[in-house]
């Protein structure tokens, strides 16, 4: 019997698998199941160090599967949701905008109906139950950027770079209206909203947090930073959209998965929390970073890379600037980021470069076929 029963959807990605890794290892009392279909950017070598743990189950399943989600928590007695499974790229989105609205708002709904059907029939109710929904910045729309040079900015924490700086006086809090731009976002501000409608309709306990851009390891080398790393490492050219003026805030992937576990176990239902680390950066710099560590670590001429950086067509209706506020969360539940920029960077470049073969294997698919024939998954 364990203490809770929770249901961690997308951790075979890059923030649920930090995600899973945290719950299975800090609280051996809950049993934690893991539901992902196990997409190009869904791999159970994330998750390689906790799979034999007692407490973790590996399930693979669609979230837009109704019946085998309401069977799957109806077996497992699921009395907690935290819901990551999404397509998550942008770039993905502009090219095949429907599969976005499938997983992420049919999907969304789909899970919420199966837990509805669910805790409706338990005797206790929406007792003792959470559907958390994770979710982004990108819903709230683009920021203007009224200080290209950067100016000192008005709050930091521990994440914040030491030469922090923002590029605006406006930042997204959690009553920002919604004004998203791209096919992933609007995909993401509609799942927002049915996870909400969910509790006035129908009174089930909903949280729904929206964070800045996350980096650190096991993140799929599409994104920036790991596809950046990657290249430089190979020495191919970094494609910079636009003029790489963009500003986006980082935030260490542990950290966001620490805010998960803080808010699941202490955030108020039905609530909105924004979790960032006040740690704007434009792309470029980040990229003249990124080259100056790796070129450093593996003993390179300093700035020998410079050369790779190339400015490509800009993404289509890029949006210029992101910047969370996350005071609420502070100044509620005490969650604070634990890792400075520059060092959550340098351990990143550092793991990329040391676990070239985990990027080898995710890109080209083996793993995925190397797992499905030992657990005898079906596709
Ligand atoms: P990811 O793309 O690395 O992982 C997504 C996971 O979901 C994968 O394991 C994939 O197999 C799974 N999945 C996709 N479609 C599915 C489906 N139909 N059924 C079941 N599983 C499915 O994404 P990520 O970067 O880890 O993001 C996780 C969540 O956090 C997403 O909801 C994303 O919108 C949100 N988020 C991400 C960031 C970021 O910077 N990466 C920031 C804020 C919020
Ligand atoms: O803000 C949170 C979001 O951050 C999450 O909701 C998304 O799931 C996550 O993917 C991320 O979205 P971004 O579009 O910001 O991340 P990405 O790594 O794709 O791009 C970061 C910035 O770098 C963005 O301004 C586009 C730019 N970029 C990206 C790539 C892949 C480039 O200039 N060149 C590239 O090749």
């Amino acid at each position: 019997m364990y203490k809770r029963n929770i249901l961690i959807t997308g951790g075979a990605g890059f923030i649920g698998s930090h995600v899973v890794r945290l719950f299975v290892n800090k609280y051996p009392e809950y049993r934690i199941i893991n539901l992902d279909k196990l997409t190009y950017a869904g791999n159970l070598a994330n998750l390689r160090d906790i799979e034999d743990k007692p407490n973790y189950r590996f399930v693979k399943m669609d979230i837009c599967d109704f019946e085998g989600t309401l069977q799957l928590m109806r077996e497992e007695k699921i009395d907690g949701i935290i819901h990551l499974a999404a397509e998550s790229h942008v770039d993905r989105s502009i090219k095949d905008p429907f599969t976005f609205a499938r997983t992420n708002v049919m999907g969304t709904l789909t899970l919420l109906q199966s837990a509805k059907l669910y805790w409706e029939s338990c005797p206790e109710k929406y007792q003792g139950k959470l559907f958390y929904h994770i979710s982004t910045d990108e819903v709230y729309g683009a920021l203007e950027m009224t200080h290209p040079e950067g100016i000192e900015p008005p709050f930091s924490t521990r994440a914040s770079s030491s030469s922090h700086e923002a590029y605006g006086n406006e930042f997204f809090v959690e009553t920002t209206k919604y004004n998203p731009h791209s096919p992933y976002s609007a995909s993401k501000a509609s799942s927002d909203h049915f996870v909400r409608a969910y509790h006035d309709t129908y009174g089930m306990p909903v949280i729904v947090t929206n964070c800045s851009n996350n980096y650190g390891p096991y993140q799929f080398p599409e994104k920036l930073i790991p596809l950046f790393i990657h290249n430089i490492r190979q020495r191919k050219p970094l494609p910079v959209y636009g003029r790489g003026e963009n500003v986006r805030d980082w935030l260490y992937v542990e950290d966001h998965a620490r805010a998960i576990d803080t808010i699941f176990h202490r955030g108020r239902a039905a609530e909105t929390y924004n979790i960032g680390g006040f740690n704007e950066w434009k792309n470029i710099d980040i990229v003249k970073t990124l080259i100056r560590t790796a070129d450093r670590l593996l003993g390179r001429a300093e700035e020998e890379d410079m050369g790779l950086i190339t400015y490509v067509a800009d993404r289509l209706g890029h949006d210029m600037r992101y910047a969370i506020d996350s005071r609420k969360l502070q100044a509620e539940l005490g969650w604070e980021p634990s890792l400075q920029f520059e060092e959550g960077i340098e351990k990143t470049v550092r793991w990329y470069l040391d676990n070239e073969e985990w990027v080898d294997n995710v890109t080209s698919g083996d793993y995925q076929r190397y797992y499905e024939e030992m657990y005898h998954l079906q596709k």
